[in-house]
């Protein structure tokens, strides 16, 4: 039987990120045919490996992205997107070996193990995009402030779920249909595609962030709204920018009564 939070470290731990994504898919694939199980908690590194390309940057010191249109332009995006999922794939399998124990309901790890797959194969899609186009991930420099969040919220899942699936994640909801019209309007089609795909798998990540936070919150005897408010004050730098996704953030669960308080 394969442990699951030993095999999931193991993801964390690999750098080349083709070799990432084969492991979290034949995990992904092991965990459905019942070859892999929780068997004990696990020690993730506090920072996944990274392969040597791209260079990662601060923020502040990223290059502006060109502006205009044209395919330089669109590659520049299609890498940023590629480097957030590559940190996506990281996340999900961070959550269940960090905090996976025996008492976890066997549903909270297909949920997660079902956005690490999804989040492999997102990064897989760009990564053949980014060829097509004669690119490759690695090309450009990457910004260093993804893991940020992670390590913020290292010691509670709670918070966890607050920030990462509840705020970044739903804020990829906000940002991704305006982004995906501009891949259209450049006639890229099979970019736009390949992030319709991403947005509503995206939807998925959210509603299994809301269903997680409320069950942990209210174990923990908590009003989910207010802890989740609680949290991201404290864990979130930085305030939720509207116009939100309303719509997709409803079909994911995520109330307004949630988030509109914090808005900007
Ligand atoms: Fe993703
Ligand atoms: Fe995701």
């Amino acid at each position: 039987m394969i442990d699951l939070a030993q095999a999931a470290c193991e993801i964390l731990r690999v750098a080349e990120p083709a070799d990432k994504v084969t492991r979290a898919l034949a995990l992904a694939a092991d965990w459905k045919q019942q070859h892999a199980a929780f068997v004990r908690p696990a020690d993730p590194p506090a920072r996944p490996a990274r392969p040597e390309r791209p260079p990662l940057l601060p923020p502040r010191a990223m290059p502006k992205r060109s502006a205009g249109g044209g395919q330089q332009k669109r590659i520049a995006l299609l890498h940023a997107l590629a480097h957030i999922e590559l940190n996506a794939i990281d996340l999900a399998w961070d959550i269940i070996a960090r905090f996976g124990t025996a008492d976890t309901p066997r549903g909270f790890f297909d949920d997660w193990i079902k956005v690490g797959e999804e989040e492999a194969i997102h990064f897989s899609l760009l990564q053949a995009r980014l060829v097509e186009l004669g690119a490759h991930y690695g090309d450009l420099p990457a910004h260093d402030g993804l893991w940020l969040a992670a390590e913020e919220t290292s010691h509670d899942l709670l918070a966890r779920l607050a920030v990462v699936p509840l705020v970044l994640e739903a804020r990829g909801l906000d940002v991704t249909p305006a982004t995906i019209a501009d891949f259209r309007r450049a006639g890229d089609e099979q970019s736009a595609s390949i992030l319709d795909r991403v947005y509503r798998d995206e939807i998925g990540h959210v509603a299994a962030g809301m269903r997680w936070f409320q069950h942990f919150a209210e174990r923990a005897g908590l009003n989910p709204k207010q802890a989740w408010q609680d949290r991201v004050r404290r864990h979130f730098k930085g305030t939720l920018k509207p116009p939100f996704n309303d719509e997709a953030r409803k079909d994911a669960g995520f109330d307004p009564e949630f988030y509109r308080p914090l808005s900007a």
